[in-house]
């Protein structure tokens, strides 16, 4: 495949910014060999990042849970990322970020004193068409049989890509998972349920990734009146629920109108979702002008 097709031309790769054809990482780098990493992905529009420093906390999180060092301080991250973005161009896209372990010789125990890899690519951003806001979403359940750190933004995501394929095999746009019983969330994508008029999130426990879509939606509904539990879903309150959504930075929050071929409450997006979705579009358009940090000055 053209590289040119695989993200926008210019990424970077620990310190250099270049083209993508030049970015050349070693086989032996544990990123590749185990997965030995982490990564995020920022939605920024015009440059205007949407929660960035959220995103960046949560990126120290991950590396934390995996003894890795962060190469970088928030400022620094900061300006890669806007400079990133500047040399492709701007608009509206999604910065990824992955920082793995470093390259070592084959073996399980990580050895100390690894050079991490730290790569970024910005994509433009693949929010879900009008219609898909409109319409909604047709998806379908499956067991989560993940591991049991999920609120690792790791790499590693195989379960995950499994699940997917599973579920687009099934025809569904997204799957909703289930472990135990209960509702964790999709395959890259918080979800919550509405009964009565009462938004329903699971816990952001180590089920979960504690999405930065899904914090902004609670702290919306939270600030505008909207009732809202955090507690664990059962299956049967999800197959009787008025509404289901799915959240994530590139999804935003879409509503899920279908569920194994049923309807989700009247089949079409419904009142709470449409206040939501009117809220994060208010966030949106308010959202901060991008900081002034160049890279030089944050090194
Ligand atoms: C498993 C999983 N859950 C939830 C999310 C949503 O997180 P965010 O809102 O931070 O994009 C993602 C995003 O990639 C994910 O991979």
């Amino acid at each position: 495949m053209n590289a040119q097709a695989l993200c926008l031309p210019t990424v970077y790769l620990n310190g250099k910014f270049l083209p993508i054809e030049e970015a050349k990482i070693s086989p032996l780098d544990r990123g590749f060999i185990f997965g030995d990493g982490v990564y995020e992905v920022i939605p920024y529009y015009d440059g205007r990042g949407l929660r960035a420093l959220e995103h960046l906390k949560r990126l120290q999180r991950s590396l934390d849970e995996l003894e890795i060092a962060n190469p970088h301080s928030i400022e620094t991250w900061e300006a890669i990322i806007g400079e990133l973005i500047e040399r492709n161009g701007g608009g509206n896209v999604g910065v990824y970020i992955q920082v793995t372990r470093g390259v070592a010789k084959r073996d399980f125990p990580p050895p100390p004193g690894l050079t991490q890899t730290v790569f970024l690519m910005v994509n433009p951003l693949a929010t879900p068409k009008p219609e898909t806001y409109e319409k909604g979403m047709s998806c379908v359940s499956l067991d989560d049989n993940r591991w049991l750190r999920c609120h690792v933004k790791a790499t590693a995501l195989l379960g995950a890509v499994l699940l997917k394929h599973e579920g687009s095999k099934l025809g569904g746009d997204e799957v909703v998972m289930f472990r135990d019983g209960y509702l964790t969330e999709s395959s890259a994508s918080n979800i919550a349920a509405v009964k009565n008029g009462v938004i329903l999130c699971p816990p952001m426990d180590n089920l979960i990734l504690g999405g930065i879509t899904y914090e902004l939606m609670m702290e919306l509904a939270r600030k505008n009146g909207l009732p809202l539990e955090v507690r664990r879903v059962h299956r049967r309150e999800v197959r009787a629920a008025d509404e289901l959504w799915i959240m994530s930075s590139t999804k935003e929050v879409a509503p899920i109108v279908t569920l194994d071929g049923k309807p989700v409450g009247n089949g079409v997006p419904g009142p709470v979702f449409k206040k939501m979705r009117a809220l994060f579009e208010d966030y949106k358009r308010n959202l901060p002008a991008a900081p002034s940090t160049s890279l030089k000055a944050a090194e």
